[in-house]
């Protein structure tokens, strides 16, 4: 089959032909129909060790191939949506990758594969960050029912940050504060966050101030992680018992006071990971995803959630670099790029 190697220095894809894998005990084997780039995906090559290369690729919609030995809730030719394992072999830049039955989900007859391959892996990652990390209410809990104080989300059109305000219409806030640029139009399209900041003010703190207008806040999501992303969040959050989740581990988040609790969301840690630098291992986010993958296709085919919109660039696999290198000069604006892998050229498989 036809798999994306992604190399860094400069970015670089190679499509190889390599063997169709098997899934492990544990896993499903998925014909990949759809796959998405993430940020992380010309992120983390330059965190491989030089000539440790592998396909990557965390986001796909496809059909069960075939399963492990100890599968029994997916059937061949299931319509799934699933998360690969971060930087491991087999990822979703492929005919066919593999997933862990935690991160993966039967996708509701409303839900399009194109649509279906936006949610997975950015979905778990805000519910992470807001429900495991901020610690909101899960709305299965009796607490969901109480009113919330304000939630700042940073970076609100991002995947993780739309997902993020998504979740919080299913809790109860009266207040949630969009800090966004290009992409308000969509956030505001998601009628969820009753205040907007623009991030390009150039006086973000007084805008967060001015949103707040002395309501007392303690809990903010950091989707975007620039530096001066969580510097403005700190000087408006209260400075002893609140909350902040961030989304890049590797990052130096010294700079934030003691009292504030930083809520580091590593999505490897649904996987049985450790957190790189801070190495928490998080083992409750295992069954946590499990659960949350199995309401995804609930709230999916309930209408109580939807997919992030997105762009199907041409070519198939053979577009992942160029995709990789918009969203590294930032030029994608509340988008995923997705890729139908049947579009890719010269294929064999079938
Ligand atoms: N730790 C993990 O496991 C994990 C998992 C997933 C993602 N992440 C990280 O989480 C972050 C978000 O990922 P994503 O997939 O959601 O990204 P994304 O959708 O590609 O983010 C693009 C958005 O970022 C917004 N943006 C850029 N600079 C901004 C700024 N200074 N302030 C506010 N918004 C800004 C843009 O907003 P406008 O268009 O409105 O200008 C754009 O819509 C990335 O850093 C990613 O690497 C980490």
């Amino acid at each position: 089959m036809k798999s994306v190697v992604v190399r860094a220095h400069p970015l670089r894809c190679d499509i190889e032909d390599v063997p169709i894998p098997h899934p492990g005990p544990h896993e499903v084997l998925i014909k990949v129909i759809y796959c998405s780039s993430n940020p992380r995906d010309w992120k983390a090559p330059d965190h491989l060790l030089p000539g440790e290369e592998i396909n990557q690729g965390n986001e796909m919609s496809g059909i069960v191939e075939s399963i492990g030995t100890e599968v029994y809730e997916f059937r061949i030719g299931d319509r799934v949506a699933a998360a690969h394992p971060m930087q491991t072999a087999n990822g979703t830049y492929a005919e066919y990758a593999t997933a862990p039955v935690n991160t993966c989900f039967l996708l509701p007859p409303n839900i399009s594969l194109e649509e279906g391959c936006t949610v997975p892996f950015a979905l778990c990652t805000a519910a992470l960050g807001f429900y495991q990390r901020l610690r909101i209410p899960f709305p299965t809990s009796p607490q969901n029912a109480e009113i919330q104080t304000p939630l700042i989300v940073y970076g609100a059109s991002s995947s993780v940050g739309a997902y993020t305000l998504k979740l919080a219409k299913l809790g109860k806030f009266t207040k949630i504060i969009a800090v966004c640029g290009n992409g308000r139009s969509y956030v505001e399209s998601l009628g969820v966050a009753t205040h907007f900041v623009d991030y390009r003010s150039g006086n973000v703190v007084n805008d967060l101030r001015a949103a707040l207008d002395g309501e007392k806040c303690y809990h903010a999501v950091d989707a975007v992680n620039t530096g001066a992303s969580w510097n403005n969040l700190v000087q408006v959050i209260e400075q002893q018992g609140s909350r902040i989740s961030v989304y890049l581990p590797r990052l130096d988040y010294s700079s934030i006071p003691a009292g504030i609790e930083i809520g580091v969301v590593f999505f490897g840690t649904v996987h049985g990971e450790s957190t790189p630098f801070h190495d928490m291992k998080c083992e409750e986010d295992v069954d946590f995803a499990y659960a949350l993958f199995r309401l995804m296709g609930k709230w999916l085919a309930e209408g109580k959630m939807s997919g992030h919109p997105y762009q199907v660039l041409p070519n198939g696999l053979a577009s992942v670099e160029h995709g990789l290198q918009l969203l590294k000069d930032g030029k994608i604006s509340a988008q995923k790029l997705i890729y139908r892998v049947a579009d890719t050229p010269g294929l064999n498989s079938d």
